[in-house]
């Protein structure tokens, strides 16, 4: 039993690793001659932020736009699992849900970073579904680069959305932030109350006048006086499905908080919508990875075929009548995943960004000749991924 159940996964890991071989889309021309460029039309326009800010000159997430928008009324592209890397730091584990690293997606324009943290051996840790299947290190030490980024960045708000997975305290979280130097950061919500109506919260520009820049949302704690900048999410937030199999899987449908009603109720009472836009794949009954044969056309901005990113977002705008305030992508260096918010947010020029896409084609050029298919993936981890069933998002 257990001989031919391996032999199983022996074989489904063989198709895996064809399967799963990054299609490449950028020609290797326009690998090698485009080195880090930034987005904005205008090169000299500042990249640097400075602290020149009459009102005329700021700009907020990469836009003058955005500076008089409450916070909530913005849409901030996300990376799902954004610490869980399918590259060589772990063996282009399957289990990974980005190519590129949170730092890079913030270079390039995402503002929400999400993962996933367990209690291991005293000590919170981002791991995926178990340590055992894809540890990403201590939470503290991600947290400190993320802090490093934002120290650098004096003009953008950066939203973390942490998957509390083994109920540690809110305590232990707090503890990770001042370690990591990104409590100072943290955005406290004027009363203790929990939700707060859509107005309550503020513009970017007061949000980066008071430095008060990073706003963290947590499953599964209390809300804590000690920590207040430690949002409860399902206080906040609600989401949208998230284990979408097929291209026309995707919808608006509140799922979690389970007791939030309908999306027009959760509007009333103050939530944000959060857009849930990965695709898995089943690769064997019943065990899914994330899905990148279709990454192009699930993260495209385009509005016109099932699955498309574009066409999700704007079907939730039009069943709200609130744009999405959070979006997750898996993958999100491929496709026009930041363009998509673009869209959303009504916004033709940005600045300040760094183009990914131009560093992500030359690292996945090693295994472009397809000739590097290892994949590290050791017996524990498979049975590990095994009992999980399902990868936890
Ligand atoms: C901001 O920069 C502009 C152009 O460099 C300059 O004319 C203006 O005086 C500056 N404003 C402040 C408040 O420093
Ligand atoms: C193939 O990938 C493995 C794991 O990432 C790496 O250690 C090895 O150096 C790679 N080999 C080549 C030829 O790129
Ligand atoms: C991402 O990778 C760069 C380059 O290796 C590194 O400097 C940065 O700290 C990394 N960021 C995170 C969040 O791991
Ligand atoms: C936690 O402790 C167990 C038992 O000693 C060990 O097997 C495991 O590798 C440890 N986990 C980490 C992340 O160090
Ligand atoms: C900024 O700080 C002031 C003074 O503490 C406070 O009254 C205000 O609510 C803060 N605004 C934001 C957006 O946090
Ligand atoms: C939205 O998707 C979820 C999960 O697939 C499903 O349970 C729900 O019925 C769908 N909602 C609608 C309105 O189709
Ligand atoms: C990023 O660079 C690629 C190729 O170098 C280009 O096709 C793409 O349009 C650029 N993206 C943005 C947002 O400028």
């Amino acid at each position: 039993m257990l001989f031919s159940l391996s032999g199983i996964l022996a074989g489904a890991l063989v198709s895996i690793t064809g399967v799963s071989a990054m299609p490449q889309q950028a020609s290797p021309a326009a690998a090698s001659s485009a080195s880090t460029s930034v987005v904005s039309s205008p090169a000299s326009t500042s990249s640097s932020s400075s602290s020149n800010s009459s009102s005329s000159s700021q700009v907020c997430n990469n836009s003058p736009v955005l500076c008089d928008r409450h916070y909530s009324d913005i849409t901030h592209m996300g990376a799902h699992d954004s610490a869980f890397l399918r590259d060589d730091s772990t063996g282009n584990s399957i289990a990974g849900n980005q190519f590129l690293n949170a730092t890079l997606a913030l270079d390039a324009g995402l503002r929400l970073l999400q993962a996933q943290v367990h209690h291991e051996n005293g000590t919170l840790r981002l791991c995926h579904t178990s340590c055992g299947l894809l540890d990403a290190g201590p939470l503290d030490s991600w947290l400190a680069r993320i802090a490093e980024w934002v120290a650098g960045h004096p003009s953008d708000v950066v939203t973390i959305l942490l998957v509390n997975s083994d109920n540690a305290d809110a305590s232990q979280f707090a503890a990770a932030y001042q370690q990591a130097g990104l409590a100072k950061f943290g955005y406290v919500p004027p009363s203790a109350a929990t939700t707060t109506t859509t107005q309550e919260w503020p513009s970017l520009r007061s949000m980066i006048a008071n430095n008060t820049r990073v706003v963290s949302f947590i499953t599964n704690i209390d809300a804590s006086s000690a920590s207040p900048y430690l949002l409860p999410e399902f206080d906040y937030v609600f989401e949208t499905p998230f284990t979408v199999l097929s291209l026309d899987g995707f919808n608006c449908t509140v799922d979690r908080p389970s007791d939030a009603g309908t999306a027009a109720n959760a509007f009333s009472q103050g939530f944000m919508g959060l857009v849930n836009h990965f695709k898995d794949e089943e690769i064997t009954a019943g065990i899914n990875i994330p899905d990148t044969d279709n990454i192009a056309l699930v993260n495209s901005a385009g509005t016109s075929d099932a699955g498309n990113l574009g066409q999700h977002i704007q079907q939730c705008n039009d069943q709200w009548n609130h744009r999405p305030t959070f979006v997750l992508v898996d993958f999100w260096d491929k496709g026009d995943t930041v363009k998509a918010a673009d869209d959303s947010n009504g916004i033709s020029q940005a600045s300040g960004r760094t183009n990914a896409s131009a560093d992500s084609s030359a690292s996945d050029s090693s295994s472009a000749d397809g000739t590097n298919q290892t994949r590290e993936f050791g017996t524990g981890a498979l049975i590990a991924f095994l009992a999980a069933t399902l990868l936890m998002i």
